[in-house]
């Protein structure tokens, strides 16, 4: 069996992808923001929280850890991450964290 049309299709695959230098959009999908956290109560959450990672983070600790909790991994997203998260935003954040989980 011949190996040239495979040569072929993966030659005309590379021609194919290397132009395209555009920048790309794309929605995500519409469940990536789980039930506990869409609604007004989420929204802060969800502005402050989804730019790095799957709100999964966040519904997947173990329930009620309390506002010092959230607080703390508010601070160390700031500050270990670099989460671009408003100072201002701490006490809605650690609000809006603990009644979620
Ligand atoms: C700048 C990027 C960034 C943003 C924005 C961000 N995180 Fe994270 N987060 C991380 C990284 C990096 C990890 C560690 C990932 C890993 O270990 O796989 C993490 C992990 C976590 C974890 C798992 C426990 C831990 O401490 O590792 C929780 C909970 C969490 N993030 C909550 C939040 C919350 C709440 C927000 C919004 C206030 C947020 N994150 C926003 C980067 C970010």
């Amino acid at each position: 069996m011949s190996r040239r049309p495979v040569l072929l299709l993966l030659a005309s695959g590379l021609l194919a992808a290397a132009p395209t230098a555009r920048p790309r959009e794309y929605t995500l999908p519409a469940d990536s923001v789980p039930a506990a956290l869409a609604g007004p109560q989420g929204e802060v959450i969800v502005n402050n929280c989804m730019g790095c990672h799957s709100l999964d983070y966040i519904t997947s600790q173990p329930k009620g850890k309390g506002s010092q909790f959230w607080r703390d991994a508010v601070i160390k997203m700031i500050n270990v991450y670099g989460a671009p998260i408003d100072p201002a935003d701490l006490d809605a954040l650690t609000a809006a964290l603990q009644t979620q989980g």
